[in-house]
C-alpha cells in the first residue's frame, strides 16, 4: 500500500500487526511440520502452537479451550454453526430466527435451509439493533435456533447479547452470533452471555485472511453438529483436513493481543472516530450519521452527504480507502441489503460512506482524511451548481 494513501476500511479488513506477522514467519519457514504428525518433534510443535492459539482465542471470549474448532474464517464458521445444527437437531417443528441486517454468510445460509425448515426475521429498529420484544414474540411459539450479529458491519450498530442470550436460553432456543466484527474489539463472554454458538474471523482483529474459528459449546447445553465436510479427525471432526498452522498462530497471536489492548485500542479508536465525525459535521453541516446514535462498534462511522455520489468522490479521492457499504457488495451498484432494511434508498443510499477506523490510524491521518473528504465535497457541489446554473 502506498505511503500517502489513509486506509480507513477496518470493517472490511484490518492490516496485519508487526507482531502477529512476526509471531506466524517462523511456520511458513523451519516449524513448517504438520500439526497432526504426532510421530516426531517438528510436528508436535506445530500442534502445540496450535493448541496455544486455541486457549488465547477461547479467552479472548470466556469459552473452555476445547470449545474451539479453527476453520478458514467467519463464512465457514457461519455455515458450520446454521447447516451443521439444523442438520442434526431438527425433527420439523423447530425455526430458524435471524435479523434482515445480517452478513451475507448469515443470509445466504439461512436462506438455504430456509428450503427445508421454517424461517422468521426478527425486527429490527432504526439505528440497527433487534427488537427485543420481536425476539420475545417469536421464541414464545417454538424452539428456535436464533443468528444474531454482535456488531453491524456497514452501521455499527451493537446487539445487546447479554440480554438476547439470556432470552434464547429462558425459552429453550439456542443461539448463534456472528462476532466477525467484535470479537476482540467489544468484550465477549459466551457464558454470560448464555452463547452456544459464536463465529468470529482473523482478518478483522489484526489477523491474517482466510482464518477463523467457531464456538461450539459442549456443556450447558451440549451442542452437537452434522459435520459439512468429510475427511480426516481433525478439530473434533468437524473440521478435517490439514491445519493452516501459520494462520492459526497469527490468529492466536491476534487475539492475545486483542486480550491484552481492547480497552486502549477502544479509547484511542473511538477519540480518533469522535473527531472524524465533530469536523465532518461541522464542515458538512448537512451530512446524516446512520446507525447507533450513541456507542456503536468501535471506529465505524456510516454517513450520508446529501446529493453526492459515493463512488464518483472516492474514484476522485485515490488517497482515502474507504467504502460505500459492505466490501462484500460493493462491486454491485445497488444499496446494501442493510442499507435498504434501515430505510435508507435511492439517491440517499447511493450517497453513503463507511469509514473504519482502526488501531494504526493517527490523528495526522485523521485530519488529512476528513480534510480532504471535505474539500472534495465542497468541490464537487460548487461544480454542480455551475453546472445547473448554465443557460
Ligand atoms: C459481520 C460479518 N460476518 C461475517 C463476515 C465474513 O467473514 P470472513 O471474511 O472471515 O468469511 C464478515 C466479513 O466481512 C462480517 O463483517
Amino acid at each position: 500500500m502506498s505511503e500517502d494513501l489513509i486506509y480507513l476500511d477496518a470493517n472490511a479488513t484490518t492490516p496485519v500487526d508487526p507482531e502477529v506477522l512476526e509471531a506466524m514467519l517462523p511456520f511458513f519457514q523451519n516449524d513448517f511440520a504438520n500439526a497432526a504428525s504426532f510421530s516426531h518433534a517438528p510436528g508436535r510443535k506445530a500442534s502445540d502452537a496450535v493448541e496455544q492459539a486455541r486457549e488465547n482465542v477461547a479467552k479472548l471470549i470466556g469459552a473452555e479451550v476445547k470449545d474451539i474448532i479453527f476453520t478458514s474464517g467467519a463464512t465457514e464458521s457461519i455455515n458450520l454453526a446454521l447447516k451443521g445444527y439444523a442438520e442434526f437437531n431438527f425433527k420439523g417443528e423447530e425455526t430458524i430466527v435471524s435479523s434482515p441486517l445480517e452478513h451475507k454468510a448469515v443470509i445466504e445460509a439461512v436462506e438455504y435451509l430456509s428450503e427445508k425448515y421454517q424461517v422468521e426475521y426478527i425486527k429490527v429498529n432504526s439505528s440497527g439493533e433487534v427488537d427485543l420484544n420481536s425476539l420475545r414474540e417469536i421464541l414464545l411459539k417454538q424452539k428456535c435456533l436464533v443468528s444474531i450479529q454482535h456488531a453491524n458491519n456497514e452501521v455499527g450498530s451493537v446487539n445487546n447479547l447479554r440480554e438476547i442470550g439470556i432470552m434464547c436460553r429462558h425459552y429453550g432456543s439456542i443461539l448463534h452470533v456472528d462476532a466477525a466484527q467484535t470479537a476482540g474489539k467489544v468484550g465477549i463472554d459466551v457464558e454470560k452471555m448464555c452463547i452456544d454458538l459464536l463465529s468470529l474471523s482473523a482478518h478483522k482483529i489484526y489477523g491474517p485472511k482466510g482464518v477463523g474459528a467457531l464456538y461450539v459449546r459442549r456443556r450447558n447445553p451440549r451442542i452437537r453438529l452434522t459435520k459439512q465436510m468429510y475427511g480426516g479427525k481433525q478439530e473434533r471432526e468437524y473440521r478435517p483436513g490439514t491445519l493452516n498452522v501459520p494462520g492459526i498462530v497469527g490468529l492466536g497471536k491476534a487475539a492475545e493481543l486483542a486480550s491484552k489492548r481492547m480497552l486502549a485500542d477502544e479509547e484511542k479508536i473511538n477519540k480518533l472516530t469522535e473527531k472524524f465525525k465533530q469536523v465532518l459535521s461541522t464542515e458538512l453541516p448537512d451530512v446524516i450519521f446512520n446507525g447507533p446514535a450513541g456507542k456503536g462498534l468501535p471506529g465505524n462511522l456510516n454517513f450520508t452527504v446529501p446529493g453526492l455520489d459515493a463512488r464518483e468522490l472516492l474514484c476522485e479521492l485515490p488517497q482515502l480507502a474507504m467504502s460505500t457499504g459492505s466490501a462484500c457488495t460493493s462491486e454491485l451498484s445497488e444499496p446494501s441489503h442493510v442499507l435498504r432494511a434501515l430505510g435508507i434508498v435511492g439517491d440517499k443510499a447511493l450517497a453513503t460512506l463507511r469509514v473504519g477506523i482502526n488501531r494504526f490510524n493517527t490523528v495526522e491521518e485523521i485530519d488529512r482524511a476528513v480534510e480532504l473528504l471535505v474539500n472534495k465535497v465542497i468541490d464537487i457541489r460548487q461544480k454542480t451548481a455551475r453546472v445547473e446554473h448554465l443557460p
